[in-house]
Parts: C-alpha cells; sequence; structure tokens
C-alpha cells in the first residue's frame, strides 16, 4: 500500500502531482511520502503486538534526517551499520537507547562513539569484535552491551548479493561458535551480554526461512540461558520483501504474529531491523526523457537518472516499474531500454520493457525507489546527486537539495605550480 496514484491519468504522489514537483525542483529528484512511510512504521510495529517489541529501523536503506525525524518521532529505534548512521540518527533525534549497532567491521573510533552515545547493544560478528569493543570499553571505564550476530545457517531464497544468512557469508558468528563466544563473554566485566541476534537476507518474500532462524535462534537462547546466561533480547535483523512487479511477499502480519507465537513462551522481548518494507514502496524516483534513439533493433529511452542515481537495476538485475507521469492513455506501447547517461552498457533502469512511446521532455517515475536508491547512490562520472522531497499531503517539502558541481569537488586540492613542473 502507498499513496502513489494517478488522478485523472495524472500521477499524483499524495495531494501532489509529480508533473508539480519536476517543475519545482527538477529531476532526477526522489519524492518520498511521508504517509507511507508512517504507515509501514506502524504496521511492522502492531504486527508484533502481544509482545514486549522494538523495531529498529535500517538506516541504510534511507538515511535521510528527514526521514529518520519521521521515525524517531513516532518511537522507532534504529539499526546502524556506522559513525555516520549513528550521528544522523542523533541529530534527528532518535534515542541512543533505542539503537542497536551492526555490521562486519566497525572501527575502534566507531565503537567508542557508540559508547559513549550510550546505544542499546552492539550486535557483535566475530570474537576479534568482541575483543576489540571489551578493549575500548575498558579504556572508556565502560561496559558494553552485547548480541552475538549468529549465522543461522538458512537459505533466504534471495538474489545472492544479499543472502546474509548461509555459513558462506561473511557475516556473523558461526552457530556453533556462538556458546563458547558467550561464554567468554560472560567473563568480561567490560561486556554485558543483552540479547543474541541474526539478520539472514533482504527482499525475503516467504515466511519459511524466519520460521527456520527463529527455530535455531531459541534453541540457541534455550541453552544459553540453561548455562546460565541472561538475556534481554532477541534481535531477529530485517529482510522482509515488497513487491517491485508481481512478487507476492508474507504479510508483515503474518510474519509478525508467527515470532508472537513462537517467542511467547521465551520470555524475550523481540527486537526487528527492517528497512525496505518501510522506505521502499514510500519514493518514486522522476527522471525526464532527454531523447531517444535506435541502434539496429533496440530502441532506447535516454534519461537524466542514471546507474549512480539509482544503481540496484545494474547491481541485482532488479525490476521497478517505470511509469509516464502524464495521462499515458491513448499512447502506443513498445519495447525498449530505458537508460541513463553514464558511460557503462550496465547503466539501465529497465531493459526489454514494455512502455508507452515516449519523447523528450516526458516526465517518468520510477518505482519502488524508498530503499535503496538514494542511499546507494554516487557521483560517478561526476554527476551531483538528486533532491530529495517530502510530500506530506499536499505539501512538499525539499529535504535534501540537489547537489552542486561545486559540491563535486569538495575536499579536493589543486597542486601548487611548484609541484607542477615538469621534472
Ligand atoms: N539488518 C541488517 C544487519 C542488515 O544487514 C540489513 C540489510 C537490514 C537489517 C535491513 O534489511 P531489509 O529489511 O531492508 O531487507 N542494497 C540491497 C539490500 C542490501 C541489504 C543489506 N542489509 C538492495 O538494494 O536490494
Amino acid at each position: 500500500m502507498n499513496h502513489f496514484e494517478r488522478k485523472d491519468g495524472q500521477l499524483w504522489a499524495d495531494g501532489v502531482p509529480l508533473a508539480q514537483i519536476a517543475a519545482e525542483f527538477g529531476t532526477p529528484t526522489y519524492v518520498y511520502s511521508r504517509a507511507t512511510i508512517e504507515r509501514h512504521y506502524r504496521v511492522m510495529d502492531e504486527a508484533l503486538h502481544g509482545l514486549e517489541h522494538l523495531v529498529c529501523y535500517a538506516v541504510k536503506a534511507c538515511s535521510n534526517l528527514a526521514i529518520l525525524q519521521i521515525l524517531a518521532n513516532l518511537g522507532s529505534g534504529f539499526d546502524i551499520v556506522s559513525a555516520g548512521e549513528l550521528r544522523r540518527v542523533l541529530l534527528a533525534g532518535g534515542d541512543a537507547k533505542k539503537i542497536v549497532f551492526s555490521g562486519v567491521a566497525k572501527r575502534d573510533d566507531e565503537i567508542a562513539l557508540a559508547l559513549q552515545a550510550g546505544i542499546l547493544c552492539f550486535n557483535v560478528e566475530s570474537a576479534g569484535e568482541l575483543g576489540r569493543i571489551e578493549r575500548v570499553a575498558q579504556q572508556l571505564g565502560l561496559r558494553a552491551p552485547i548480541s552475538l550476530r549468529v549465522n543461522p545457517d538458512v537459505d533466504p531464497h534471495t538474489h545472492k548479493y544479499i543472502a546474509t544468512g548461509l555459513k558462506s557469508s561473511k557475516f556473523g558468528v558461526a552457530f556453533a561458535e556462538a556458546e563458547s563466544l558467550y561464554q567468554r563473554a560472560a567473563q568480561s566485566p567490560h561486556l554485558q551480554i543483552v540479547g543474541v541476534d541474526c539478520h539472514i537476507g533482504s527482499q525475503i518474500l516467504e515466511v519459511a526461512p524466519f520460521v527456520e532462524a527463529i527455530e535455531k535462534m531459541l534453541g540457541l537462547c534455550d541453552r544459553l540461558k540453561a548455562a546460565g546466561i541472561a538475556l534481554q533480547h532477541l534481535d531477529l535483523g530485517g529482510g522482509l520483501g515488497i513487491a517491485y512487479r508481481d512478487e507476492r511477499p508474507a504479510a508483515p502480519i503474518e510474519l509478525g504474529q508467527k515470532i508472537v507465537s513462537m517467542a511467547r513462551a521465551h520470555g524475550l522481548h523481540i527486537v526487528t531491523e527492517p528497512g525496505r518494507v518501510i522506505v521502499g514502496n514510500a519514493a518514486v524516483m522522476l527522471t525526464r526523457v532527454v531523447g531517444t534513439k535506435q541502434n539496429g533493433d533496440k530502441e532506447f529511452v535516454l534519461v537524466d537518472a542514471g546507474m549512480n542515481d539509482l544503481i540496484r537495476p545494474a547491481l541485482y538485475q532488479a525490476w521497478h516499474t517505470i511509469e509516464l507521469a502524464s495521462d499515458p492513455r491513448g499512447r502506443e506501447r513498445h519495447q525498449v531500454d530505458v537508460v541513463g547517461p553514464v558511460c557503462e552498457s550496465g547503466d539501465f533502469l529497465a531493459q526489454d520493457r514494455e512502455l508507452v512511446v515516449v519523447g523528450e521532455g516526458d516526465l517518468l517515475a520510477v518505482s519502488g525507489a524508498g530503499a535503496y536508491g538514494f542511499a546507494m547512490a554516487s557521483n560517478y562520472n561526476s554527476r551531483p546527486r538528486a533532491a530529495e522531497v517530502l510530500v506530506d499531503g499536499a505539501r512538499t517539502t525539499l529535504i535534501r537539495a540537489r547537489e552542486t558541481l561545486e559540491d563535486l569537488w569538495r575536499g579536493e586540492h589543486l597542486l601548487d605550480a611548484d609541484q607542477l613542473q615538469n621534472r
């Protein structure tokens, strides 16, 4: 469910026509719907009704300050993976006590910042990292709250780049090693065990892989409890998928109630780390047609957004629906590649896609762009990153200005004349 709909043929974001947003803010522009984000957060929160729980939005999916602010305002916690994400959450008014810190290669300075901020928990990904966190906590005279991210070796049936819970992946601590590592952590005066954590992948459409992981994790929790290790929470990570095309992902309530029924008897709080399901369908990316061309049998629609703006099609062969923002009725359809200006053959938003016939100046909306869209954007080909606009009813707010050309070389330095002399 989202708030991008056609009215009299024109595509609107909530109470604003997309054409108006493009006219005011230019293209490419990411357009977010506040109502959709709030709705999705509430659905994820209410899905765990019946158990003490905390939804920690995965900041990596979309880290704009205003989006984080909206979620913090609803009481959301946050799953972070860097000092940058920590600072963003705090700037946006997020509560440090609701932050979990994931990621396989946390640096000492990031660990120190998070410790000083007083986060809920470090999701520890290896024995080495446990040692580093212990050392930094000792240096600061603090006690670090920790969970081990345990790898349950479950196949989530998703794209191989976003499956993280298989034992061949770089993530987490092997299931078999978890208990001894917990025993070690329990001995340390600078570590405080607060939970257990897993995350098996992303864009997972079925409930079954989650159930398999939950069973294994609850078994581990029971064994830890029997060994005298007290736990407060079980963090089940994120990963629930969304419909980009014709997928039929499990409903949050279906997964949520499964979690509640399985975990209820274990006396643990549940933490989840959803990203995509909250923001994925809460944004479209607007792009304008620069022109069209034909090479052999192939027809290309050339647009002003490239793989630097939305890399998912190039990186994961991802499908994003592309629609004409103005009234498409009466236009013929044909098969085209929608490609950007970047000098790579992988620079496409869609290949062999049936689209209405479009021409120079037409405005297109690329849907499902809210998660891992702007967040993965780059300046490749020296292209300023897009603007981000939030729609709230009939109101639009620029939540990130389009980068300027000067922004592109901010921090770069020309060499002095004497350094340039030919040697
Ligand atoms: N927790 C952890 C530890 C994660 O690694 C992730 C995502 C999440 C939570 C949130 O997962 P979600 O609910 O969004 O599925 N760039 C890829 C997705 C990468 C996901 C990385 N980890 C894409 O565009 O499909």
